[in-house]
């Protein structure tokens, strides 16, 4: 194919820079590091909310729209009749010159027409529940210049689903407020919402709009609202229908000259006591404050210099040199990066996850933890906490959250075996990278109930249990509703359309099971008695390490069919990627999971099952989930079945389970292999390939369509997944290989030849390791130095806080 450019990575200003508005995908950014988000397409589009996509958001976004990105921050100029938008949607005119660079939590995009160039920088300033909108606007013609500016915001009535089907009641009952400029959405503020969006600017207006209808006009489109054709706004004030905030201001600029004006796009809660400053008028002291705190372009300046020292810092704690840039990108910055952003955002809001539903999903959360417990271990100490809240008293797990009010959600309910496991998982790799034994001890509710309460130590217990207790015909455990497959669901039998495979279960679960949670088991188990052992609880981990031998066992006596590992037995005992089957013969999952486990790797099994992996899964782009993709529907596996050959989980390149795979080889030394793995999925390799990859070339997407599908090698699903985190863990943990353990930080590098010399740096409790890497590839066991003196085996002693440890490795 050939290969077309839409953008570059800027390195240094660790930013994407994409050149044309025509990408083949909206190509999208985050801005919010803590509480108040927003999604910002290269175009401008994408809406923003507080906390909850689903819950409170501020404006609006249409899904399954025409075109795909449309909405969302709006700027437009009317220079003389010729209408134009620097992010150039939702104007579409064509531009000059267009430029956006997405960074580290903003977004500056910039258009130039005729003379006027005008940028826009978007962000979320460190601290602040609002979105702050810098417009630069530049004369760069020889004369002077005199132009409308009109900005625009369309506001959600806070629940985006409500908003988005009840209709009857909500167009009439949209209601704001206008205040000199500044323009308050408030609808529902006079009942039971105690809290308001506040659209202002830090400029005189010449005109401004809160009713859709009156602004844009019945017939017409964003790209044409009749009060910006026309010139003029119409100072309406909604009431009922659709609001909206706009603003008018008349720019004038000399030429060359150029000016600034800082738009505040934000949210404000009141006290229940406090919320009127006058009968009917809304108390806005919150509102001027915040308005106040971006009054100049200088307090904007300020604001990102705060976002970049936050990012500096963070991303400080990992750093590397290969002389292969692509690499250094993807473990400088944005494999990182990405991994903040799914564990703020769970699986709930992207261009692929509408925010409606799927609030915090128990065994992403857990996993996401595992790609920032070493930038931000308080807030994974939180999450911890709230992820191990929603779990049951008998150690089974509710499925999802919402972020808001932390409770499990019970339209999803529970069921998902493997779920429980992933709390150890997460939990360990927090422990193991501060140390901090006393989370075990923190007592946390079953079930959000404050009357029944254990050690968080007692709730990974119960997740151990969990699966011991619900064991199937083999000794193998009961797959449930479904393990991290969410599609293989052998307990549904679903045949009415619009069933949720996930939530149905016609069997009663007794028989189905699955080879992957015995994996995971053995897994988390053996991480599960480091932390007994780590507490004194000797006996626990030598029964956990008894049951997780036993498991092993288990495994290798039922789970093996050959040449690799089995998946699973179906609710009739039959086989589920067996060499037996017709379709669906063989999977990833457990190939990856048992060998990273440590099953079959004393014996030739392991081996045996990646090369299996090599021969029948490895493509172009990626491995497969499993082959033959499944061509017609299967009652007793799920929908699995239902997705055409090659797509999401009926054999497509599932991102997130590729990176087992690269941890088992480099287990077995497989060191090729393991990075030719990671290449062929690591957006920074692919961007050479963009066209037909279609998403970011910043960040891993979920899934990229499988061998069998027609359009093998697109990718869909950008950002929100565990690809992420588990990508982190293989590429920076394996293949790098430098690994945080109890007893110390372990060096293990299992790299390939054509990175034979790597520079790692890596802060940890407090002290920093710089670690130079001589590679020669001789597969032999790594020597260390640390300090220059020679250093027994590869495990290194934490060392003091302050301290900096000079190691040197060669392989
Ligand atoms: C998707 C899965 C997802 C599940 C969640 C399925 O349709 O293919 O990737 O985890 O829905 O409900
Ligand atoms: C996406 C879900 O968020 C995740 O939990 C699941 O493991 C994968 N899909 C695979 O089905």
């Amino acid at each position: 194919m050939h290969a077309m450019s839409y953008g570059y990575f800027d390195d240094d200003a660790r930013e994407y820079v994409i050149t044309t508005p025509h990408t083949p995908y909206p190509w999208i950014n985050y801005l919010g590091t803590e509480e108040f988000f927003g999604l910002i397409s290269h175009t401008g589009g994408g809406y923003t909310f507080y906390r909850d996509a689903l819950m409170r958001r501020l404006t609006r976004f249409r899904y399954n729209n025409v075109p795909t990105d449309s909405g969302g921050r709006c700027y437009y100029i009317n220079d003389g009749g010729d209408v134009w938008s620097p992010t150039w949607a939702p104007a579409q005119t064509d531009l000059d010159h267009f430029e956006a660079r997405h960074g580290l939590s903003y977004t500056s995009i910039a258009g130039e027409r005729n003379g006027v160039r005008c940028e826009v920088l978007f962000l979320v300033p460190l601290g602040t529940t609002a979105e702050v909108h810098r417009v630069r606007l530049t004369n760069t013609a020889d004369e002077d210049r005199s132009f409308q500016l009109f900005s625009l915001a369309e506001f959600c009535l806070w629940n985006a689903a409500d908003d988005a089907t009840n209709f009857q009641r909500n167009l009439s009952l949209g209601e704001v407020e206008v205040d000199a400029g500044t323009i308050y959405h408030t609808t529902e503020y006079r009942e039971r919402r105690n809290h308001y969006a506040v659209y202002g600017v830090n400029s005189e207006i010449d005109g401004f709009d809160t009713d859709r209808e009156s602004f844009v006009g019945l017939r017409n489109e964003w790209s044409a609202p009749q009060a910006v054709v026309e010139g003029r706004s119409r100072n309406s004030i909604a009431s009922g229908w659709a609001p909206i905030g706009s603003h008018q201001i008349r720019i004038d600029l000399t030429a060359g000259e150029q000016r600034d004006v800082v738009f505040v796009l934000g949210y404000v809660e009141n006290d229940v006591d406090d919320k009127w400053e006058s009968p009917g008028v809304v108390n806005k002291t919150k509102a001027r404050a915040l308005l106040d705190r971006f009054a100049t372009s200088q307090d904007v300046d300020d604001a990102m210099r705060g976002l970049r020292d936050y990012w500096s810092d963070l991303l400080g704690t990992v750093s590397i040199s290969t002389g292969d840039p692509r690499v250094d990108r993807m473990i400088n910055t944005w494999n990182p990066y990405q991994c903040m952003v799914t564990f703020n955002m769970s699986r709930s809001a992207s261009y692929f996850e509408s925010g409606l539903g799927r609030g915090m999903g128990f065994r992403d959360s857990a996993q996401d933890l595992l790609g920032i417990v070493h930038l931000i271990p308080e807030r994974a100490r939180e999450r911890i906490l709230d992820v191990a809240a929603t779990q049951l008293p008998d150690g089974s797990a509710y499925h999802q959250y919402q972020p808001l009010t932390k409770r499990g959600n019970d339209s999803v309910g529970s069921g998902f075996n493997d779920d429980p496991l992933w709390l150890i998982e997460g939990t360990a790799a927090y422990v193991m990278e501060t140390g901090d034994l006393t989370i075990l001890d923190e007592a946390v509710p079953f079930d959000n109930n404050e009357q029944d309460t254990g050690s968080l130590f007692e709730h990974l217990t119960r997740s151990f249990h969990h699966v011991l207790n619900n064991r199937g015909p083999h000794g193998l455990p009961l797959i449930g509703r479904a393990d991290w497959n969410d599609c293989l669901n052998l307990n549904a039998f679903s045949t009415e359309p619009g069933e949720s495979f996930q939530t149905m279960e016609t069997q009663d679960g007794r028989t189905a099971e699955s080879v992957f949670i015995a994996g995971l088991f053995v897994h988390a188990g053996e991480l599960y008695a480091d932390l007994a052992a780590a507490l004194g609880l000797d006996g626990v981990a030598g029964s956990a390490r008894d049951h997780t031998a036993a498991m092993a066992e288990t495994v290798l006596e039922h789970g093996w069919d050959g040449d690799w590992f089995l998946r699973a037995y179906d609710h009739f005992g039959d086989k589920v990627g067996s060499s037996e089957c017709i379709e669906g013969q063989i999977f990833i999952e457990p190939q990856g999971i048992c060998v990273m486990a440590g099953i079959g790797t004393e014996t030739d099994h392991a081996n045996r099952a990646l090369d299996s992996v090599k021969q029948r899964l490895d493509s172009d782009h990626g491995i497969l989930l499993h082959q033959p993709a499944f061509t017609e529907f299967h009652v007793e596996l799920g929908e699995i079945t239902t997705y055409p050959p090659g797509y999401k989980e009926n054999g497509s390149v599932f991102c997130h389970t590729n990176p087992w795979v690269m941890i088992a080889a480099t287990r077995l030394g497989r060191a090729e292999e393991a990075y030719a793995y990671w290449k062929k999925i690591a957006p920074a390799f692919r961007e050479e390939i963009s066209e037909l990859h279609r998403t970011e070339p910043y960040v891993y997407a979920q899934t990229i369509a499988g061998r069998d599908a027609p359009r093998h090698g697109e990718a869909k699903n950008s950002w929100l997944s565990g690809t992420a985190a588990w990508n982190w863990v293989a590429i920076t943990q394996h293949i790098i290989g430098v690994r945080t353990e109890i007893g110390g930080l372990r060096i293990e590098p299992c790299l390939p030849a054509e990175l034979d010399d790597v520079q790692f740096n890596r802060r940890c409790r407090g002290a920093e390791y710089r670690i130079a890497i001589t590679n020669r590839a001789t597969g032999s066991p790594a020597q260390l130095t640390i300090n220059g003196i020679h250093h027994e085996g590869t495990l290194i002693p934490y060392a003091a806080a302050g301290d900096v440890v000079k190691i040197t490795v060669e392989t």
